[in-house]
């Protein structure tokens, strides 16, 4: 078997190689599972062309860059440099990928939650759907700022729990089930400075057949 230990290399051919194998690995925008005005009259088509074909776009070519920049830094000073750009952009990546798979059509089932091990849980943890969307909504309308409402599962306490995130942060202290951008970009263009409104229509458009999945496989 051939191989050659990085060790081995110039520095300047060896950030070479890192760099083509960084651009093998280019980071590319999903396309939405369902047409820009299916969300309707929840979330208007202006938003969601805008939402994904310009910010999760601008997000995707952010990490791209970072990564790209990464693999050619000549230090870990300057690697470290890098690493608010990586969060905030691969942040946003993931958000927004998990975001577009957590909304569905009315007609598609959006926003209908079906007996089984999710609304169970649900029940158990917050005492009805009812109040779960409520505590939902305070906790996440309070948000300083922009970032992210989620609905996680806790595997040490095995307990669905309600949380946030700043910014573009990537939930990581649970597995994400739903989550739900409140950057001003996800709503102002309809709602205007109506957040309470924005997470009150939302609920019709949940995809809580992607969530059970996101919750049977957190609970495997
Ligand atoms: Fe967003």
């Amino acid at each position: 078997m051939f191989s050659i230990a990085r060790s081995a290399l110039r520095p300047s051919l060896a950030r070479g190689l890192a760099a083509s194998a960084s651009r093998s690995y280019l980071h590319t925008l999903p396309a939405l599972p369902y047409a820009y005005n299916a969300l309707e009259p929840h979330i208007s088509e202006a938003i969601m062309k805008l939402h994904h074909d310009k910010h999760h776009q601008a997000y995707v070519t952010g990490l791209n860059t970072a990564e790209e920049s990464y693999a050619k830094a000549p230090s870990v000073k300057d690697q470290i440099a890098l690493q608010a750009a990586l969060k905030f952009n691969g942040g946003g990546h993931i958000n927004h990928s998990l975001f577009w798979k957590n909304l569905a059509p009315v007609n598609e089932d959006g926003g209908k939650l079906e007996s089984g091990a999710l609304k169970s849980a649900i029940e158990r943890d917050f005492g009805s759907v009812e109040d779960f969307k409520k505590k939902f909504n305070t906790t996440t309308a309070a948000i300083q700022g922009s970032g992210w409402g989620w609905l996680g599962y806790n595997s040490a306490t095995k307990k669905l729990e309600i949380v946030t995130t700043a910014n573009q942060d990537p939930l990581l202290s649970h597995t994400p089930i739903i989550g739900i951008d409140i950057w001003e970009h996800a709503f102002y263009l309809q709602y205007h400075n109506v957040k309470a409104d924005y997470l009150t229509a939302i609920w019709n458009v949940i995809n809580f057949k992607e969530a059970e999945k996101r919750f049977a496989e957190a609970t495997i």
